[in-house]
C-alpha cells in the first residue's frame, strides 16, 4: 500500500486529524491541524476514507511528547500528542462548530475553555475489562515474555478494539486506583479466578471497578458474570491483606451478554456501601452504581459555572433533572428557595437524599423516576421552577423532557452537557420553544481525551 501525503486542516470529534485527498475527507489518527502527514488509505467510502498515520512530515508546533508509554495502543486518551494549552481551545472550537453547525444558532458567546493547572492523576474513579493474555488474540499485553496464554490481564481496551492492554500505570488515574489494580491482579491470579470471555460468555471476573474520595477512602468493586464467588471470604481476606486501608470491597453481578458494565444486584463483602467526596464544601456519599463526576476538582468549577450562570435570588424553586446523587441539587440549594431532583437510578437518589441530610440542607426533594415521566407529573402536580437545570447522559434529553420544560415555563434553563453535538441539537428545539441560549462555557472535566464538557445559560424570550 503506497502512502498518500495529506495536509490536516482539523480534528475531527474523536481527535483524529481531518484532511482532504482528492476532494474527499480523510480521518488520520494522531494527526494534528497544519500537519502534513504521510497517510495509508485503509478505509475508502463515499464520503470519506480513513488513513493510517506513517509520517509526520511536517510537524504542528502544538505536537508534544505522550506521556505514557501505553499511548500509542491504548483507547483511553486521544489527545497526548497535543499541548494542553491547544487542547482547551480545540475543545473550545468543538463546541463553537457544534452551536453553528447543527444548532444553527447566532449570537452565542462561547468562552475559552476553564482547564486545569495540573492536568495529570485527575480521575477517581476506574473500570476497567478483565481478560486472557494471548488467548484468541482477544487481548494484547504490554510485555509478552514470561506470560503464559490465558493468564489474566487488566486494563485499558486498545484504540479501536475490545483487546485488552495490560495496565499497571494510568497516569490519568489517582494513583489509589493503580493500588487496587495491582492489589486485585495478584490476589485474583492467587485464587485462580477465571476471567470473563465476551466471545464465549465464560468465565468469572469481568470488570474491575475503583474509586477514591478525596480523603483517601477506596471503594473496589469486582464486577462478576455470576452471582456465586468461589471462595469469597478468604478472597476478601487477601485482598484486604495487600491493600489494607480500603472502605469498601463489593461484588457487581452482570449475567447479560452485552457491553455494559453493571448489572443491577450490588453485594457488600467487605466495609461500608458508600465512599464519599467532597465539592465545595458539601459532603457526598457515593455507592457502587451511582454516577459521581470522576473530575472531583474540576467538578467544582463546573458546579460553580453553573450557579454563577443560574443568577440565583433566593427566592426560586429550582428543578435539577438527571441529579445523580444530588450534587447540583445541593450546591444550588444554599442560594435558593427549593430544590426538586429528578434521578432514574434509585442507589443515587438513595444517596442524595443522605447527602442532604448529612450536608444539614432541608430545602431539597429527590424523585425516583425517568425524566421523561416524571417531569409532566410534577408539572400536572402544579409545581412551578424559575430555573431549570439539566444535566443529561451523553446522548442528551427526550424531545419530551424538552417540551415539558417549555410548558412549564421556567426563566432560565441552565444545561450542563457532555456532547457538544447532543447539546447543540437540544440548543436548537429549546430556541424553536422559545428558548434562546445567551452564552456557552466550556470546562475541561476529561484533560487528554476528546471529551468535551459545557454549562449553557438559556432564557426565555
Ligand atoms: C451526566 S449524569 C449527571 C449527574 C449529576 N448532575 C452530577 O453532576 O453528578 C446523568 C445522570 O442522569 C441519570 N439518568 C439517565 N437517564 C435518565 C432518565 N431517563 N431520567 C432521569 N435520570 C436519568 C443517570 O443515572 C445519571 O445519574
Amino acid at each position: 500500500m503506497s502512502a498518500e501525503k495529506i495536509f490536516i486542516h482539523g480534528l475531527g470529534s474523536s481527535g483524529e486529524g481531518v484532511g482532504k485527498l482528492d476532494g474527499l475527507a480523510v480521518f488520520v489518527e494522531g494527526a494534528l491541524p497544519g500537519e502534513e502527514v504521510l497517510a495509508e488509505i485503509e478505509t475508502r467510502k463515499k464520503n470519506y476514507a480513513v488513513g493510517r498515520l506513517v509520517e509526520v512530515v511536517k510537524n504542528s508546533p502544538e505536537r508534544v511528547e505522550p506521556f505514557c508509554p501505553l499511548y500509542k495502543n491504548c483507547g483511553g486518551c486521544q489527545l497526548q500528542h497535543m499541548s494542553y494549552a491547544a487542547q482547551l481551545k480545540w475543545k473550545r472550537q468543538q463546541v463553537v462548530d457544534a452551536v453553528e453547525r447543527i444548532g444553527k444558532l447566532g449570537g452565542v458567546k462561547i468562552f475559552e475553555t476553564l482547564g486545569m493547572e495540573n492536568p495529570l492523576r485527575y480521575r477517581n474513579k476506574m473500570q476497567f475489562p478483565v481478560g486472557k493474555a494471548m488467548r484468541n488474540a482477544q487481548c494484547v499485553v504490554r510485555n509478552d515474555s514470561g506470560r503464559g496464554k490465558d493468564e489474566l490481564v487488566i486494563g485499558c481496551y486498545a484504540r479501536g478494539s475490545h483487546k485488552i492492554i495490560d495496565t499497571t500505570s494510568c497516569l490519568i488515574q489517582n494513583a489509589g486506583n493503580d493500588k487496587i489494580l495491582a492489589a486485585v491482579r495478584v490476589v485474583a491470579k492467587k485464587f485462580n479466578l477465571q476471567p470473563y470471555d465476551e466471545d464465549t460468555h465464560k468465565g468469572f471476573l469481568r470488570h474491575v471497578m475503583g474509586r477514591v474520595g478525596s480523603n483517601g477512602e477506596l471503594m473496589i468493586v469486582l464486577v462478576t458474570a455470576t452471582k456465586n464467588f468461589p471462595n469469597e471470604k478468604n478472597f476478601v481476606r487477601a485482598l484486604l491483606k495487600e491493600i489494607p486501608n480500603v472502605t469498601s470491597i463489593q461484588q457487581n453481578v452482570q449475567t447479560f451478554r452485552n457491553n455494559v458494565i453493571l448489572g443491577r444486584d450490588t453485594k457488600i463483602l467487605y466495609g461500608k456501601p458508600t465512599i464519599h467526596d467532597k465539592i465545595g464544601g458539601l459532603s457526598f456519599n457515593i455507592s457502587a452504581r451511582s454516577f459521581f463526576q470522576v473530575n472531583t476538582a474540576q467538578a467544582e468549577v463546573l458546579y460553580k459555572t453553573a450557579q454563577d450562570f443560574a443568577e440565583l435570588r433566593g427566592n426560586e424553586t429550582i428543578i435539577d433533572a438527571y441529579c445523580g446523587t444530588g450534587t447540583i441539587s445541593l450546591f444550588m440549594a444554599k442560594k435558593a428557595r427549593k430544590v426538586v431532583g429528578v434521578e432514574v437510578v434509585s442507589s443515587a437518589v438513595a444517596d442524595a437524599k443522605k447527602n442532604s441530610r448529612e450536608n444539614n440542607i432541608r430545602n431539597a426533594e429527590f424523585i425516583v423516576g425517568d425524566a421523561v415521566n416524571v417531569l409532566p407529573k410534577i408539572f400536572d402536580a402544579g409545581v412551578y421552577a424559575e430555573v431549570v437545570i439539566v444535566d443529561p447522559p451523553r446522548a442528551g434529553c427526550d424531545k419530551k423532557v424538552l417540551e415539558t420544560f417549555a410548558a412549564m415555563k421556567p426563566e432560565k434553563i441552565i444545561y450542563v452537557s457532555c456532547n457538544p453535538a447532543t447539546l447543540a441539537r437540544d440548543l436548537k428545539i429549546l430556541d424553536e420553544l422559545g428558548y434562546r441560549t445567551k452564552k456557552i462555557q466550556p470546562v475541561d472535566m476529561f484533560p487528554f481525551t476528546s471529551h468535551v464538557e459545557s454549562v449553557a445559560q438559556i432564557f426565555k424570550s
